[in-house]
């Protein structure tokens, strides 16, 4: 039998009790008028949101897979068009362009970054696909299918190495949609602008998600889109309110995906708390790299590639014998998380892609390995302590001294 639990792997009580007076003043705020969908709250997020992302637009929504879903179909991807991304990812980054209409395809990670390998890209396009006639759009062999978009993903709160992917993406014609749903503040160092960029700033679009566990969680389901093009906000604003911008006028079919305004109103608070958030989240990161370097024989830590200033959403570690050590800390008390346990490639939702087992090596070593520790920015100095006394028994090591 596991000990009750002694370190959370989220602790979302703490933030909440001590946010709880403003909370419940927005909530007043929402009942004094009455408007729960749409209107001022709403409108005062998202100009904030975009602020906070260095974009210039922000259109709020339902979820993380409204926002990639909605920005996907308002970038022009229709029926057929493929969309490559990773396998290494949560189901609602493919869920998104099934939905839109496009078709998956994936191409492997890079194995200390966790994200999108960008000569991966480059190979499936020029291994699989050649230019159409008129010289402007991939089309891939065996399908016949435009290639048409490409969506990074910023996993764990880590930026992909965005430079040669939106310059392979210049070079095929690709449209780009960053996954923001893990990275809510993280910076990218484009070699390219020789200027640190935030995510949500430098693709066509970016999706994120405000799922309560998240860096900027909603109390509920939540999610925004950023983007500096006005003509694909536009649809975007139309595409969350079924295809209206005027009322009860429908340019097009769209879906009901709106950000309620309770929600926006959190997220407002919340969001004047996020840099702080983050700052906290760093500076775990780095005690868990200085209490862990011990052990580095035995325990992969996260590497912070010289183009990311990572948020740190998840710590991720990696170890060979992973079984032995999740039952031994989960028997300590101690809250873990695997993301994700199987590469999505190999998941029964995707047999129909005929993707085989090795089919994207480094994703499935990877997955084989990967444990998330406890990482959220209320974590004291003494429970992360007890994670890596733990941690550190069991690989051999002694215990942690004091810091
Ligand atoms: C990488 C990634 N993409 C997309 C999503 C979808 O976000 P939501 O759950 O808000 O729909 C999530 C959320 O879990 C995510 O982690």
């Amino acid at each position: 039998m596991a000990n009750p639990t002694k370190v959370p792997f989220l602790d979302l009580l703490t933030p909440h009790k001590q946010l709880e007076d403003e909370l419940l003043a927005v909530v007043r705020k929402a009942f004094a008028s009455a408007g729960f969908i749409g209107g001022p709250m709403v409108e005062e997020f998202e100009r904030e949101f975009a602020q906070f992302c260095e974009a210039k637009y922000c259109v709020g929504v339902n979820s993380g897979t409204d926002a990639l879903r909605f920005a996907l179909m308002a970038a022009g991807i229709g029926k057929g068009d493929i969309v490559v991304t990773v396998p290494h990812t949560f189901i609602a980054t493919t869920e998104a362009i099934s939905q839109a209409g496009g078709q998956i395809r994936f191409v492997d990670i890079d194995e200390q970054a966790y994200t999108l390998d960008p000569e991966k890209l480059r190979e499936y396009i020029e291994k699989h696909c050649d230019l159409d006639a008129d010289n402007r759009n991939v089309v891939e062999h065996t399908s016949g299918c435009r290639v048409a978009a490409v969506v990074p993903l910023h996993l764990y709160g880590q930026m992909a190495d965005m430079d040669p992917i939106t310059d392979a993406a210049a070079m095929y014609n690709l449209v780009v949609i960053e996954d923001a749903c893990q990275a809510h503040g993280a910076e990218y160092f484009s070699r390219r602008a020789n200027a640190w960029r935030k995510a949500g700033s430098i693709s066509k679009a970016a999706a994120f998600s405000f799922y309560p566990g998240k860096n900027l969680g909603a109390c509920g389901e939540g999610g925004a889109i950023t983007t500096n093009d006005e003509a694909i906000t536009k649809r975007m604003r139309m595409l969350r309110d079924h295809g209206q911008a005027n009322k009860y006028y429908h340019d097009i079919e769209g879906y009901n995906g709106r950000l309620d305004s309770i929600q926006a109103g959190w997220l407002s608070v919340k969001l004047r708390h996020l840099a702080d958030w983050n700052q906290g989240r760093r500076a775990l990161a780095h005690r868990y790299h200085q209490l862990l370097a011990e052990v580095k024989d035995s325990v992969t830590i996260p590497v912070e590639a010289a183009w990311t200033k990572g948020v740190y959403h998840l710590y991720v570690v990696r170890v060979s014998d992973r079984e032995a050590l999740q039952a031994a800390l989960a028997e300590a008390g101690i809250g873990l998380g695997i993301h994700y346990p199987i590469p999505l490639h190999l998941q029964k939702a995707y047999e129909y892609l005929g993707y085989p087992k090795g089919a994207f090596p480094v994703t499935e070593r990877v997955a084989a390995e990967i444990l998330s520790l406890p990482m959220f920015p209320q974590l004291t100095p003494e429970q992360q302590n007890e994670v890596v006394r733990k941690v550190r028994e069991l690989v051999g090591s002694k215990i942690p001294a004091a810091p």
